[in-house]
């Protein structure tokens, strides 16, 4: 097993480069098999440990891949198998991702259930209601998902509730349906425009992503193009918070600002400077810019925050402003409307030293002078994160262990922050 160990006290600097969008990368991998003929080359694609799960996904379908540093080259005309096994989507819930286009492009699948995690149950019912709607029969028995269609066809599609991966799975089952599709009440996160705008160039017909409706006209066939995957947002607003708590001075060499705007606006109340180096288009979300990111006051102030889905402040950001706000003056509110078990890195920060108290989604948090380093344990992939973060302003040393949850989603992680002058390394236990 292996633990993160870190020693605060260390004010971060230098410069730091976000990698590409894990949760922009998983459904771009999984849409290439959508793609006739033709081979996909993905480029800015994150080295994570849920990266490896979706290419063995594919490979085990039949598709060739070929990596070299951040990039892929995909070719999925050689598919003969539609089946994602519960070993792999045990590990990855996204492995869900390549329901929608098994069903388009090949009429069958079988696909394992998405457990729950941490966070949550993680229910699919709505990528199941949205598939049925376009034709697709689906029986669930014996813990898979299994499904075919003859031709999906276009439908009219409303869902309860914005969901992400279940706009992305539905996106993916239109473009190559019958007729036109209209996905209402749509998740509006820069991933699912990342994705539409793939699709476009595999010669979907697409419009109204990063709206509440996205519209898909069906076509015959898409073809496999290259593509660069978006920064990572919410890598590069956990490096924000790292510099804030560390009361340090950094620059992040590629943050997609205008996909951060409700995080920024936080930082920057709580008393985080964060400026960019060059002009930036508030409507190029996809785009990276240059910032510089420092604690402006001695002090940092509390406020409330409530997570929403996009354009409201990320969930994924939860775990890492909660523990910024441990050190805040006064008293901040979280709530967490997302997900219905997103706290569990609260008890870890309880036993730094932090004052927060929960009651159901939310919790109450008042800020202490300071934090004493401890051994902590990650629960899930922005917990871990979080308990890093505290890591780097407590008294003391901190160890993490269950450090394969932040492999998850971070790509080198610790290397980053001792880049920035952190005292921090990976130790095998
Ligand atoms: C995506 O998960 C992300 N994962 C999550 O990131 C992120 O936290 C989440 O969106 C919210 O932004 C990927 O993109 C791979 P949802 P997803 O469907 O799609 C309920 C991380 O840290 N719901 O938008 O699974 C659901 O229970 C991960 O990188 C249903 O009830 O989230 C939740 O309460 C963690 N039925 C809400 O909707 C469904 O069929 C939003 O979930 C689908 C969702």
């Amino acid at each position: 097993m292996e633990s993160i160990v870190v020693k605060g006290g260390r004010k971060l600097s230098g410069e730091v480069v976000i990698g590409g969008a894990k949760n922009s990368a998983l459904p771009l991998i999984a849409a290439t098999l959508l793609a006739e003929n033709g081979t996909s080359d993905l480029d800015n694609i994150p080295n994570l440990r849920d990266i490896n799960t979706i290419v063995r996904l594919l490979e085990g379908m039949g598709a060739e891949i070929t990596r070299s540093d951040n990039k892929l080259k995909i070719m999925t005309s050689a598919v003969n198998d539609f089946q994602a096994p519960y070993e792999l989507v045990k590990t990855m819930r996204a492995s869900i991702l390549v329901l929608g286009p098994l069903l388009a492009r090949f009429g069958k699948a079988r696909v394992s259930l998405p457990g729950g995690c941490a966070i949550g149950a993680r229910p699919v019912n709505l990528h199941i209601k949205g598939l049925e709607q376009m034709g697709a029969e689906i029986e669930v028995e014996h813990g898979y998902i299994i499904g075919q269609a003859k031709r999906l066809q276009g439908a009219d599609i409303s869902f309860d509730m914005p969901t992400v991966t279940g706009t992305e799975n539905l996106m993916m089952a239109a473009v190559l349906a019958e007729g036109i599709t209209h996905l209402r009440n749509a998740a509006r996160e820069p991933e699912i425009v990342d994705l539409a705008v793939f699709l476009r160039k595999m010669g979907a017909q697409i419009e109204g992503e990063g709206t509440h409706t996205i519209v898909i006209s069906g076509v015959e066939k898409l073809e496999g193009t290259d593509y660069r995957v978006m920064p990572d947002r919410i890598e590069a607003g956990t490096f924000m918070v790292a510099a804030g708590i560390s009361a340090g001075d950094i620059i992040i060499k590629n943050a997609p600002l205008a996909a951060l705007g409700g995080v920024i606006s936080k930082l920057q109340e709580i008393g985080i400077s964060i400026e960019p180096l060059t002009d930036f288009d508030e409507d190029a979300i996809l785009a990276g810019t240059p910032v510089r990111v420092r604690r402006e006051s001695l002090e940092l102030h509390s406020l409330d925050v409530k997570t929403m889905p996009y354009p409201g402040f990320p969930t994924d950001m939860q775990a890492q402003i909660m523990t910024l706000l441990t050190l805040a003056q006064g008293t901040s509110v979280i709530s967490e409307t997302v997900f219905e078990n997103r706290f569990m890195h609260v008890f870890e920060l309880q036993r730094m030293g932090a004052d927060i108290e929960v009651e159901g989604r939310i919790a109450v948090v008042r800020g202490v002078d300071t934090l004493s380093g401890a051994q902590v344990m990650a629960s899930d992939l922005r917990a871990s994160a979080g308990l890093i973060l505290a890591g780097l302003a407590a008294d003391g040393e901190t160890a993490m262990s269950r450090v394969y949850h932040l492999d998850r989603g971070y790509s080198g992680f610790e290397k980053k922050l001792e880049a920035l002058g952190a005292d921090i390394k990976r130790i095998s236990t």
